[in-house]
């Protein structure tokens, strides 16, 4: 039997439980890979063990956003510390203080707002630059990924308002000239560009330093506020991979690394901007959240990213950047920019089982997320393991 069949007959009663009780007997869409995903038990530094026993070195890191790997001592004493006393509380905590003034210092923007993803953190900055500025028209680029609110997701899906089209522009990926245009036409409609500087689902290759610079030129010539999604990105500087761009955005988005292996998300923004959430001042908008700016979600947070400082940073980068060079010497199409790589095979399903035989779990995609556990020899192995595949299903 091929190692898959055995894996599924092996899944197979929870499977049958599953299907059930969720349609097609998962939550999450991102995860599923046909015929159905393997099921994870536990995770311990780089490495997962599923329910059949099997261990893999996490290239998924539950979607990159586990910068520590699994179980980390200090980002879980950290959370054990707040739990021990209660885990929320319908009061604010010096903890939204504290996590706020360090991705301030960091990212360069002194207002924050918490949330609990990077989906909600996207609303949030939508809602933010459409308050700020009086104007409905949000512009954003074809096959960027920003979570799955109805602004975001493709105008003609399912369950998405048809009126909605009428205030979403979607321009080609980094197109110069449909871009200037359509600001040159409609800029003084514009709340808002949503901008990626490195789209994962399009592909993992970064923008280009005259296109960053054009966006944000173009926002600030018609009045309209420059947004960068920085959910996945962020890791990839100490304030995000804007910071490698030398531009300063309006508002960046924020989540997976922040949580420390939570659930959270953040807006960051220049102070006037976020003021329409000031309950103090015209109190514009209201945004709440039973769970946002949980303090477990914060400590555990704000220790994951204390540790991911400036030299975790750059050892991190390095080793994706050797990680990709032996990827491209060996022959496989490889995109990406320092611990985030992006393999481009056209058997997506077909590549993601192999390599998960071989002991690497990778985002469905072929998106490959280190952590700061991995060294040289887990980076080997992945190396190896990717290359074989690829030569396997050639
Ligand atoms: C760039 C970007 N924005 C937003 C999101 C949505 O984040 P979440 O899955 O936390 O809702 C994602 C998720 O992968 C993302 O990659």
């Amino acid at each position: 039997m091929s190692f898959t069949d055995n894996l599924l007959s092996l899944t197979a009663p929870l499977r049958e439980r599953a299907v059930k009780v969720l349609p097609g007997g998962i939550t999450r869409s991102t995860l599923f890979v046909a015929p159905h995903p393997p099921y994870a038990v536990s995770g311990d530094g780089a490495w997962v063990t599923d329910s059949t026993g099997h261990r893999v070195i996490d290239c998924n890191n539950n979607y990159t956003s586990l910068i520590h790997g699994h179980n980390n001592p200090e980002v879980m004493a950290a959370a054990a510390a707040v739990m021990t006393g209660g885990t929320a509380f319908g009061l604010p905590t010096e903890a939204e203080i504290d996590f706020a003034e360090l991705l301030s210092q960091r990212v360069g923007l002194p207002s924050w707002r918490f949330c609990n993803s990077g989906t909600e953190a996207v609303m949030m900055a939508v809602r933010a630059a459409r308050a700020y500025t009086g104007r409905d028209l949000l512009v954003r680029f074809e096959g960027s990924y920003h979570g799955t609110s109805d602004a975001v997701v493709a105008s003609d899906s399912p369950g998405i308002p048809r009126g909605l089209a009428a205030d979403v522009a979607v321009l080609p990926q980094a197109d110069a000239e449909t871009f200037t245009a359509l600001m040159r036409r409609r800029g003084s409609d514009v709340a808002a560009v949503l901008i990626d500087l490195m789209p994962n689902r399009a592909g993992l290759v970064p923008a280009t330093q005259e296109f960053a610079e054009l966006v944000r030129s173009e926002t600030e010539r018609h009045g309209a506020l420059m947004i960068v999604d920085e959910v996945i990105t962020l890791r990839l500087g100490i304030g995000g991979l804007h910071q490698r761009y030398g531009i300063t955005p309006d508002l960046v988005t924020a989540a997976k690394i922040i949580g420390g292996g939570f659930p959270a998300g953040a807006l960051g923004g220049r102070a006037e901007v976020l003021e329409p959430f000031n309950p103090l001042g015209s109190g514009r908008v209201g945004w709440g959240g039973t769970f946002s700016a949980n303090p477990v979600t914060l400590r555990a947070g704000q220790r994951a990213m204390e540790l991911f400082d400036a030299a975790a940073i750059e050892r991190l980068n390095a080793l994706g950047d050797e990680l990709r060079q032996g990827l491209v010497q060996a022959g496989v199409t490889a995109t990406g920019f320092g611990s985030l790589t992006r393999l481009h095979h056209p058997q997506t399903t077909g590549l993601w089982w192999k390599l998960y035989e071989k002991g690497v779990l990778a985002g469905t995609n072929g998106l490959i997320a280190l952590s700061t556990p991995m060294d040289t020899t887990d980076t080997a192995h992945i190396l190896e393991a990717i290359v074989s595949s690829y030569k396997e299903l050639a």
